[in-house]
């Protein structure tokens, strides 16, 4: 590792970038959205690929590897697979992945995957069309269905599932979204609830949590059998079927946070730079691309960023103050 590596006050060494490319979405969870939005970010204040592409190759020569796609939702950001090519196409870059919620993927996941992507998260809660436009409020299940059969069919490996759980509402999609994974071998991840909706709906008892889940899982399956981490910085707690059929996991932010092995940074598609997804600072770096500044002062600045990283968040304490930009807006 260069001498240069992001490595922060607590030791924590950041190896992880994630890309939000647009703020806009064509669904309106209401963890994330509010219905009416929304002021989104205009078009000059988007960062361009050139400009992405020149950020995350200064990143890669900090010791960045793994780069994850996300928005919004990234499918809508045009000539996406342009992009993803060049990213993928950087040297150093050792993982590659995209998040996206589905709904665009019957067309794109075919160019996306010729531009070099293998790897994919598709976000979707609930197998129930009823529920689906509850939470969404749109009625779109059956393009993010098609989505994720069209990436079975061309060969994306692994394919995740992002659920997110919320106590109240998504019981009953706990059990038929575990068997779905099973069926078509794709890991479902169950997330918790986080304070991070744009109306300020999220509340402590709203939290599905995973020991909750598990409990779900168990009456239906038996025992989860929880697999010795594989990654030990990756935040998703992985678990077995007792039968050995598949796998499913847990992005416990809430009840188990995992910030003391954050490897994280985080770029917004209006070009800030953020050490935690509930940061309430963050750096602007799209000013430096924008006025000329040289690579050193970029790096300089990133190495700041990441120096100035807090231990981790207090979602679970009175003193947490929820971040001002909701999920859409910062990229998850
Ligand atoms: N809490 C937890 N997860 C969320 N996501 C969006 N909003 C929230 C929230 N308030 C998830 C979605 C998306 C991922 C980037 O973040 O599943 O796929
Ligand atoms: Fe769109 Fe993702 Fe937010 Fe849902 S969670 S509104 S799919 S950006």
């Amino acid at each position: 590792m260069s001498a240069e590596a992001l490595i922060d006050t607590f030791g924590r060494l950041h190896d992880n970038l994630r890309i939000s490319v647009t703020d806009r979405c064509n669904i309106r969870c209401f963890f994330c959205m509010p219905e009416h939005p929304v002021e989104f970010v205009p078009r000059a204040e988007i960062l361009g690929f050139e400009e992405i592409e020149r950020f995350v190759r200064i990143a890669v020569g900090l010791g960045v590897r793994k780069l994850r796609v996300t928005g919004g939702e990234p499918l809508l950001r045009k000539d996406l697979p342009v992009l993803i090519g060049k990213l993928s196409r950087i040297e150093g870059v050792t993982d590659l992945a995209l998040t996206t919620n589905g709904l665009l993927l019957a067309e794109l996941a075919r160019p996306l995957y010729e531009a070099g992507l293998r790897r994919i998260n598709i976000h979707l809660d609930t197998l129930d069309r009823q529920r689906f436009l509850e939470i969404t409020r749109r009625d779109e299940l059956h393009r993010v269905l098609a989505g994720i059969d069209a990436c079975l069919r061309i060969g994306y490996r692994p394919i995740k599932i992002n659920a997110v759980a919320v106590k109240g509402l998504t019981e009953p999609d706990i059990v038929p979204l575990a068997h779905f994974g099973r069926r078509h071998g794709l890991e479902v991840r169950y997330i918790e609830f986080m304070p991070l909706d744009a109306q300020g709906l999220w509340r402590p008892d709203r939290v599905l949590t995973a020991d909750q889940i598990l409990e779900i899982l168990g009456r239906e399956f038996g025992p989860l059998v929880p697999v010795p981490d594989g990654d030990p910085r990756a935040p998703a707690a992985e678990y077995l079927f007792a039968d050995g059929v598949g796998k499913i996991g847990f992005i416990g932010s809430v009840s188990r946070p995992f910030c003391l092995k954050c490897n994280r940074i985080r770029l917004t598609a209006d070009g800030k730079l953020r050490y935690c997804l509930f940061a309430l600072e963050e750096t602007d770096v799209k000013g430096l691309l924008r006025s000329g500044a040289s690579d050193e002062t970029i790096a300089a600045t990133i190495r700041a960023t990441v120096r100035a990283k807090w231990l981790g968040h207090e979602i679970s304490s009175s003193r947490f103050v929820a971040p001002p930009r909701p999920m859409y807006a910062i990229g998850g």
